[in-house]
């Protein structure tokens, strides 16, 4: 009897408790249609109060569903889930042998086709990548064998465990990385791996109280044996031509001391090195620093306007051969950051695949090909697509997003708000903690090998003995028509350097 009065007490308690919440939800829904109705911000809201609210709420969540529930494995951009599969598997190590035929579309313009050799290449006849002397004119050149790399990604926009992890993941895979513009963070070099360090728009790291250049800085940078190249950007992919503020808040006592700022103040990039307004400026201030350092010295850019490529070269050839650049590093206009303008991430600049053989083809018109190496990047994070670059005349590939898929990037898009699910590019220690280092770098070191041994498979399928050694006629690309064509016919038609050698012969007579 006793228990039965409890339970009835328990039901009418809950009766209640169901009549109250109700009456609080009656309550809330006539509020919030109170609310919609009467502001006048979202037209949505005030023509369907309290539905419309619905709107922004699937707007939002859309995002997640697509790219779990709806999206194709070929369809999501900026990476595709094969593309992003490829390389988490490639990073854990796991098989990446795929059943029963591909689900590529091989019909498509543009798609990239590899011209198999009826005699690949046998195992015992494979060797490892050759070697790469870079700037070997220099005090101390830089030689690797390294085809694939960390691109530049500055400390600060990736947490401290991301470049831990990505530094030791490089030493153990051989690797060299590049530090991005953000300076020469003490996690870049705990790893020990290589490094590249990038001199940016503001110099950060190598830069006097002015913001200028600084030789003294330069010099102790360059002390640091792990120290291999200077880089200096003049633009990348995702937003050439613009500069950035690093607002006061974020300017940390060891963010200034870093990047040689004042701790607590906005920190201006300029759009562009206020310096260099020509090729000789620029051979200036890469002669300068190659004199400092005695490192190599090479230059980063996405490639818009090309003439400049063909006078750069041209001046070189007045100065002499040894005043190249060690190594240009071309970026696709489809490169990666942590924030840009949509105007500038979508529209400016040459993609990758029509920039870098374009780059080739005029160092190669006049006789430079060898001298300067050609590092490129821009969505090549499969080993077709670097394989597809070494083709075109590429000496090596380097990567950022594919790094950071291998550090476990979700492609959550949110790098520019601090909420980073992965805790590679938030500064929340939370979020920060399920970023272990010792695992992620295992992972960044099976990325690069397996890239590494996959566009060796490639190569030896195409005939070669070794990556280094695929040419154009390797690759093909399937054209309009529907018939592939072979990369040296396709940029031969094209022909780019006769175009600009007879703009300058006009231009000459025109004088
Ligand atoms: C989070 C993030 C930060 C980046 N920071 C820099 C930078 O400091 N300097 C730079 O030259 N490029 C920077 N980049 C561009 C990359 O180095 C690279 O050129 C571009 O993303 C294309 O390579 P990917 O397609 O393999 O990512 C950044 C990219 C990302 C995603
Ligand atoms: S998980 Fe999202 S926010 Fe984090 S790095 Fe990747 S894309 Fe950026």
């Amino acid at each position: 009897m006793i228990e039965t009065s409890l339970i009835m007490q328990i039901l009418e308690l809950l009766v209640y408790l169901f009549i109250f919440a109700l009456g609080l939800s009656i309550l809330a829904l006539i509020v919030i249609y109170i609310i919609d109705v009467n502001q006048t911000k979202q037209a949505i809201r005030r023509n369907y109060p309290v539905v419309g609210r619905f709107r922004y709420w699937f707007e939002e969540m859309g995002v997640f569903f697509r790219q779990y529930f709806f999206a194709m494995d070929r369809e999501e951009l900026p990476f595709n889930r094969a593309d992003r599969s490829w390389v988490y598997r490639a990073a854990k190590n796991l098989s990446n042998t795929t059943a029963f035929g591909s689900t590529r579309d091989l019909r498509t313009t543009g798609t990239v086709l590899f011209a198999n050799c009826p005699y690949p290449t046998l195992g015992e006849d494979a060797s490892p990548a050759s070697e790469v002397t870079i700037g070997p004119g220099c005090a101390r050149p830089y030689t690797t064998s390294s085809l694939f790399n960390i691109s530049g990604m500055s400390y600060g926009a990736l947490s401290t465990p991301a470049v831990l992890a990505l530094s030791n993941g490089a030493r153990m895979a051989g690797c060299w990385m590049n530090t991005g513009e953000g300076g020469l963070s003490p996690f870049h070099l705990q790893g020990g791996a290589d490094i590249v360090f990038q001199i940016g728009t503001a110099k950060y790291g190598v830069r006097d109280e002015a913001g200028n250049l600084s030789d003294e800085k330069l010099r102790e940078t360059a002390a640091h044996a792990q120290v291999k190249m200077f880089e200096i950007k003049l633009s990348q992919g995702a937003k050439p031509g613009k500069g950035g503020i690093l607002p006061g808040t974020k300017v940390t006592a060891e963010i200034a001391s870093i990047r040689g700022i004042k701790q607590g103040e906005d920190s201006i990039s300029p759009n562009r090195h206020p310096e260099l307004n020509s090729e000789d400026d620029l051979l200036d201030m890469i002669a300068r620093v190659r004199e400092v350092t005695g490192k190599p010295v090479g230059i980063k850019a996405v490639i818009g306007a090309y003439g400049w490529v063909d006078s750069l070269c041209l001046a070189i050839k007045e100065r002499g051969i040894d005043s190249a650049p060690d190594f240009i590093t071309i970026d696709s206009a489809d490169g990666g950051t942590g924030a840009a303008p949509m105007s500038l991430i979508d529209y400016m600049g040459l993609p990758i695949r029509e920039s870098l053989p374009l780059v080739v083809d005029i160092l190669t018109a006049h006789d430079l090909k060898q001298r300067i190496k050609i590092n490129c990047s821009g969505k090549l994070i499969t080993p077709a697509e670097a394989a597809w670059a070494l083709c075109v005349g590429a000496d090596f590939v380097v990567s950022a997003r594919g790094f950071m898929f291998s550090l476990g990037c979700i492609q959550a898009l949110q790098c520019d708000k601090n909420t980073c699910p992965t805790g590679i590019t938030t500064h929340n220690k939370r979020l920060q903690q399920g970023l272990n280092v010792d695992e992620k770098a295992e992972r960044v070191k099976n990325y690069a090998k397996n890239m590494a041994y996959e566009i060796g498979v490639i190569a030896h399928s195409c005939g070669v003995p070794e990556p280094r050694k695929l040419k154009r006629f390797h690759a093909r690309i399937v054209t309009e028509s529907g018939m592939s064509k072979p990369l040296d016919q396709i940029y031969s038609e094209i022909s780019i350097v006769e175009q600009l050698i007879s703009a300058r012969t006009t231009d000459t007579k025109n004088q």
